[in-house]
């Protein structure tokens, strides 16, 4: 284990911040020009440690993957390429800390032939897998498991369904439009509030035979047999959760002015900014181009915040910011109440429960509640010792706290940034006075 970080308080933020790419855009890339037939190329992959696990299994698949420069360049063979021996011993493809990787490796695997194990590290063999390995069975798929990693896949023929995902989980969604783009004859796939699409939106742009249900904008439509999907050059966008904390102290910090270029404002993801929005702060959006995902500049500065109530209908758009709006509130004024939130605790920390420790070490008020949390504004927040439980965004969070808190403050667990953005501390201190 590493020495603790100090960090110490700033007064605002200036200047200009590219953040590494998108990394839920990054597996997707990367797993779909695997599937394509032909060359693809990817600019600005994210650099974090997810993004590598989802490009070490392609590879233990057998999938070509090489870096040009600041380009990676997948040699896809199509969905037939990963398929095994199915009298060979299952193949081990080990997806490190990430859900993503998991969950989209379960719907590609669940129709290809052969044996495959699927494994994580401790935080995520303790996450939910059933949510996608039955409606996978459901499908015809067979996998071994006790609704965690580690999860067994005997690859089957799949038959097509018509389900509605029983959470609002892009991961989810994500594992059943690939295993039915794979499946005999159509399926609808859909979910009761929208979750991230660049799943949907990167298949559309690769030909695959998917488009919105007329009836329901939520439900997908997917044609099955693994029709051939095209390869394709991406450039990934910044990834709006990385840039989230900066973003949020010089939103929250007078006097700051920060401008994020070159980022994602897919409405699906900056459901933070918005409810951000909501409590008084001030973001322009700049030179924003629509192509397969909104991407523009983002010039925020400092007001004052006042507290709101968020319910169960923001919580997708923004989920994995909310611990960090959490501790916005702890500055704002008023109080800052989170329900329906419940997912949360599923990710790579209980991040209810991580947040409330958190915020109650920097001397904060906080009410827990099974489905999220109510903190009440701070006079002022005392500089702590804390820990980052083994998460990335925890790890951020106690970054904002110690931002605005008097005196120094101890992190520990400062190293899990290199999950998703191991430039982190360093862009903090470049832009922090
Ligand atoms: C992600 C979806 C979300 C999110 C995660 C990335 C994705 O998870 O929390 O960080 O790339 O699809 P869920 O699908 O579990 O909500």
């Amino acid at each position: 284990m590493s020495e603790s970080l100090r960090l110490g308080p700033l007064r605002c933020l200036n200047g200009s911040l590219r953040v590494p790419g998108d990394k839920s855009i990054s597996h997707r890339a990367l797993l779909l020009a695997a599937l394509a037939e032909g060359e693809s190329r990817i600019r600005s992959l994210a650099p974090g440690e997810d993004t590598r696990s989802t490009r070490r299994c392609l590879e233990a698949l057998g999938v070509p993957i090489r870096d040009e420069g600041d380009e990676v360049i997948v040699e896809g063979r199509g969905w037939s390429a990963l398929d095994r021996n199915p009298a060979a011993e299952p193949l081990v493809l080990d997806c490190g800390n990430s859900g993503t990787t998991a969950r989209l490796l379960l719907g590609v695997l669940a129709g290809r032939r052969g044996r495959f194990r699927l494994t994580g590290d401790a935080s995520l063999s303790g996450r939910p897998m059933a949510r996608v390995i039955e409606p996978l069975v459901e499908m015809g798929a067979r996998i071994e498991s006790s609704g965690t990693l580690p999860a067994t896949v005997e690859g089957r023929p799949l038959r097509g369904v018509t389900i509605e995902t029983r959470v609002a989980s892009a991961q989810l969604k994500s594992a059943l439009l690939l295993a039915a783009l794979q499946a005999q004859g159509e399926s609808q796939i859909g979910e009761a509030r929208l979750s991230r699409d660049h799943t949907e939106r990167m298949l559309v742009a690769l030909g695959a035979p998917v488009e919105r249900s007329t009836g329901n904008a939520l439900t997908w439509r997917v044609q099955g047999s693994s029709s051939p999907l095209r390869p394709a050059c991406f450039a990934v966008p910044g990834d709006p959760s990385s840039a989230a904390c900066a973003l949020a102290l010089a939103l929250s910090k007078p006097g700051s002015d920060l401008q994020v270029q070159g980022i994602c404002v897919n409405e699906t993801r900056i459901g933070f900014l918005r409810l951000l929005e909501r409590m008084g702060a001030t973001c322009k959006f700049l030179e924003i181009v629509d192509e397969v995902e909104a991407t523009g500049t983002l010039q925020a500065s400092g007001s004052v915040l006042s507290g709101i109530d968020i319910g169960p209908e923001e919580v997708v758009a923004a989920i994995d910011e909310l611990p960090l709006i959490a501790c916005v509130g702890a500055i704002a004024r008023a109080e800052t109440r989170i329900r329906g939130a419940g997912e949360l605790r599923y990710k790579e920390s209980d991040r209810i429960a991580a947040v409330v420790a958190l915020l109650r070490a920097f001397g904060v008020r906080v009410d827990e509640y099974p489905d999220g949390l109510c903190v009440h504004a701070a006079a002022r927040l005392q500089g702590a010792r804390v820990d980052a439980r083994g998460d990335h965004r925890i790890a951020m969070c106690a970054a904002f706290l110690a931002a605005h808190a008097e005196g120094e403050s101890e992190l520990s667990g400062h190293e899990w940034v290199r999950i998703s953005y191991p430039e982190f501390f360093a862009d903090l201190e470049r832009l922090g006075k």
